[in-house]
């Protein structure tokens, strides 16, 4: 079958790899893909948001099935618009896409079918959320309602601080549209955790844990990332977690879907903060995270084409997921000055010198005839498997220092944090 991957990062290239497995599949393309799923993949030149480009290209392709990475054309209803024409595609429709694409509706959908989460107030107008603040003790956490690229969130230490995110998103328009409302939030003070779920029909399955470190330097400093190193499964998730997010979670997000009429069939990412044992949602996601799939993709122990086509005909069970013992590890490199503004085009050499058990995944390259370049802020995840974590992690540190480019960056203590201090 010919399968179409609509993406461009990690998270797309190790979909490529997981897919690249399955001995149903005869060619993958990927739009518009970059420098490492060019080597699994033909790399069509269709952004990941040009619905109508990408669905001329499916029709006169005839691709058997499209999984969609990013929010975007999630969030735009590419999902409708493929299955209007009989196109099979995985990723949740444009209704179901809310949880993500609204954090003012995913807030109301958590609050209303009791769903742990941050106490919140959303507001449209500049002067009712000024005075709104007045709820709130610092810091707390102020959010543009719509898709801002993961810039939306800002956290606020005090009333100045919070007046000023305010002012850029209701008065000075920074988000857009994006920012015509905002929530303000509760701040969660505990350890984040990330569980994605396969959701069709009624069942909600999780994946394995992940944990994803979202700070640009060592010791959980400095600015928010898209996630600069991850990996799996989480010591975090005891038995007693599992239970309590199955029940307060799982089973009221499959309740709330219900009710709402919501024919949630994708991926569910449920971003969580566990407060003194006890798990709240942040935020909803409805795609695979980046970089957890860097390293779920390599535990995935089935043919993931499988998982793909019963989620969309709603035969998936619980059993149909199997995943390595072995722990993954993912150290993402990244451009210097990322996440600020950086620079690109810089050659990257060492890859082939790689141990034969690694896996690169690229996360922002490009390439020029047969050279690699760096093409974003996150470059490359290098990714190891092992018996222990502490396996997977001296693997990849004695791989990663093989790699080099103008300006390379990334963090020497992924895995390394005692995540239950944190
Ligand atoms: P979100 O896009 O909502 O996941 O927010 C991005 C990041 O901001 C999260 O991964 C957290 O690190 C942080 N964050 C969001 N909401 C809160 C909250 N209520 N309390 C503490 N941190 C938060
Ligand atoms: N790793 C966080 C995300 O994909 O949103």
């Amino acid at each position: 079958m010919k399968v179409l991957v609509i993406g461009s990062g990690g998270r797309e290239h190790a979909l490529c790899w997981k897919i690249s497995k399955s001995p149903r599949v005869s060619k993958i393309y990927c739009a518009p893909g970059n420098g490492g799923t060019a080597a699994i993949a033909e790399n069509v030149d269709i952004k990941a948001d040009d619905i109508d480009r990408l669905l001329d290209f499916a029709l006169n392709n005839r691709i058997d099935l499209t999984v969609v990475g990013p929010e975007l054309p999630l969030v735009l209803g590419i999902v409708d618009r493929f299955q209007e024409k009989g196109l099979k595609i995985f990723g949740v429709n444009k209704d179901c896409a809310r949880l993500e694409g609204s954090k003012d509706f995913s807030k109301k959908f958590m609050e209303k079918y009791n769903i742990p989460t941050a106490k919140y107030r959303t507001y449209t107008d500049l002067n009712e959320a000024m005075e709104g603040l007045e709820d709130f003790s610092y810091p707390l956490v102020i959010k543009a309602d719509g898709l801002c690229a993961g810039k939306g969130v800002v956290i606020c230490n005090d009333k100045k601080e919070a007046m000023a995110a305010l002012e850029d998103i209701l008065e000075k328009k920074v988000f857009g549209k994006e920012g015509d409302k905002v929530v303000i939030e509760e701040f969660l003070d505990g350890i984040e955790a990330s569980l994605l779920c396969f959701v069709t029909k009624d069942k909600i399955i999780p994946m394995e844990s992940a944990k994803d470190y979202k700070k640009i330097f060592e010791n959980d400093l400095g600015p928010n990332t898209g996630g600069v190193g991850c990996f799996s499964p989480s010591p975090l998730f005891t038995d007693e977690l599992k239970k309590k997010i199955k029940e307060d979670i799982l089973e009221n997000i499959k309740n709330g879907l219900n009710k709402e009429k919501m024919d949630f069939r994708g991926i569910l990412f449920i971003g969580l903060m566990i407060v003194k044992g006890e798990p709240k949602v942040l935020e909803f996601n409805v795609r695979f995270g980046d970089p957890e799939t860097e390293v779920l993709m390599p535990r995935l122990d089935v043919d993931i084409i499988d998982l793909f086509e019963k989620t969309i005909d709603g035969s998936l069970k619980e059993a149909d997921l199997k995943w390595k013992e072995e722990a993954s590890l993912a150290v993402i490199i990244t451009s210097k000055g990322y996440p600020g503004e950086f620079e690109k085009g810089f050659e990257i050499s060492g890859i082939e010198e790689l141990d034969e058990d690694i896996i690169l995944f690229h996360n922002g390259t490009r390439l020029e005839g047969r050279t690699l370049l760096t093409n974003g802020g996150r470059v490359l995840s290098v990714t190891g498997l092992g018996p222990r974590l502490e396996d997977a992690r001296k693997k990849v540190y004695a791989n990663i220092e093989k790699i080099s480019f103008n300006g390379m960056y990334y963090r020497s203590d992924i895995g390394k944090t005692n995540i239950e201090k944190e």
